[in-house]
């Protein structure tokens, strides 16, 4: 008889977002006059910007003409998107990308979560703690993660490198050796950056000790500080170490629409073998290519118009970012993130746990946030509060929480 992949039964018993989601569930059912205000999950909440609505629906009346409809897209994207973002992203950032580095894809989760994929199964991964879950949880699934310790929250092979306020949120370079290392910048979740300098020591230690930079920039539009780099092929050597996951979900309002890119350099090589190569084999075998629709859409995010359209999104979740910091800050709160990225990470009042504080708040406040220990054992003790609420809402749930705290 068929045995099923074992690797999944030791995964946590769901994903972190839909633990959540049942528990305010549960209490909304419970609660049918409590006015839930969700700070959860990083899902936007604003509309897609008019340039992209009309990109859209001139892009659905080619498909409903037979001299312009388009059937299967091309497995690695369109030329005309691969060519501007390369051109929009990163040559006019100074960055050495051409346009058949770049893979389109229906969105970065399904990136990071299928690259471990083209590795070694016996490849040791790094990650930062706390981290986005799917790093782990796509190793976990190919049993590359070793057995679960249930009192740490860890997992034997993989190496975890604690970002915490005594570090600053910076990950120390590990004493073991990794092969590869998952970093997310601006991070998700503690809404913190690294700087050029700082990103620089990790593409330098990757190149000499062979190891590979799994870089999630999903947040990039979201970056207001110089020194933070755009992207890891700012930094130089990263051609050779480095493969950056990029999405249209936080920049452009996409998390429904589903659209993402993945960068492989040609010279990232190990043992003679092209990652760009096989990952170009990867999407052919497994992914019939993002819809023509959402592509042409993707086009409007680059235009005049809907650049400008977009950058006034941002500010409007960096207002609320602005919002829940200040806000919480003046309460009392030790609070940390929201200038380089949509998330804002606070730590819980003493004596609590992170799901104690994420009762609390629910129960007293009627706020959804996400606990930090859901992101890992260093996440413990803190909170994680997103800016893709609308402005009305993350206003009043601030104001809540304040005035909890007040007493
Ligand atoms: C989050 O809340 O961490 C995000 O929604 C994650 C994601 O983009 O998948």
């Amino acid at each position: 008889m068929v045995r099923l992949n074992e690797n999944y039964l030791k995964l946590p018993g769901s994903y972190l977002f839909s633990t959540i989601g049942k528990k305010v569930a549960a209490y909304t059912e419970e609660h049918p006059d409590a006015k839930v205000i969700r700070l959860g999950i990083g899902d936007v909440t604003q509309p897609l910007v008019p340039a992209i609505v009309r990109a859209l629906h001139e892009a659905v009346e080619e498909m409903g003409h037979a001299e312009t409809f388009h059937g299967y897209a091309p497995d690695l994207g369109y030329a005309f998107l691969r060519e501007t973002i390369a051109e929009k992203d990163y040559r006019a950032r100074g960055c050495d990308i051409a346009a058949d580095e770049i893979f389109i894809s229906d969105g970065a989760k399904s990136d990071c979560g299928n690259i471990q994929e083209i590795f070694s199964a016996d490849a040791r991964i790094a990650v930062c703690d706390p981290v986005y879950p799917v790093y782990v949880d796509s190793n976990v699934m190919a049993g590359r993660t070793g057995e679960y310790d249930e009192k740490t929250g860890t997992w034997s092979r993989v190496i975890y490198m604690p970002c915490t306020a005594e570090n600053g949120f910076v990950p120390r370079l590990p004493e073991e050796t990794p092969d590869l290392i998952y970093l997310c910048v601006p991070n998700n979740p503690t809404g913190t950056a690294l700087t050029r300098d700082q990103l620089a020591v990790w593409v330098d230690y990757a190149n000499s000790v062979g190891a590979v930079i799994l870089y999630d920039a999903a947040y990039e539009a979201y970056i207001a500080q110089d020194d933070v780099p755009h992207s890891i092929f700012e930094i130089p050597g990263a051609r050779t170490c480095a493969i950056e996951f990029r999405s249209f979900s936080k920049n452009a309002g996409f998390t429904g629409v589903r659209l993402g890119f993945t960068v492989v350099p040609k010279d990232l090589k190990r043992g003679g073998a092209a990652a760009h190569s096989l990952w170009a084999r990867r999407h052919g075998t497994k992914f019939n290519g993002a819809p023509y629709i959402v592509q042409k859409a993707a086009m409007a995010v680059y235009s005049e118009e809907g650049k400008a359209q977009l950058k006034d999104q941002v500010a409007y979740y960096m207002r609320n970012a602005k919002v829940i910091y200040d806000g919480l800050k003046e309460a009392g709160y030790e609070v940390y993130g929201g200038i380089n990225a949509p998330y804002i990470w606070l730590k819980v009042p003493d004596g609590m746990t992170s799901w104690d504080f994420f009762d609390y708040l629910l129960e007293k406040a009627h706020v959804v946030g996400t606990p930090g220990s859901g992101f890992g054992p260093s996440g413990e003790g803190y909170f994680r509060l997103t800016a893709f609420g609308n402005y009305e809402n993350t206003a009043e749930a601030i104001e809540r929480i304040r005035r909890l705290k007040k007493g």
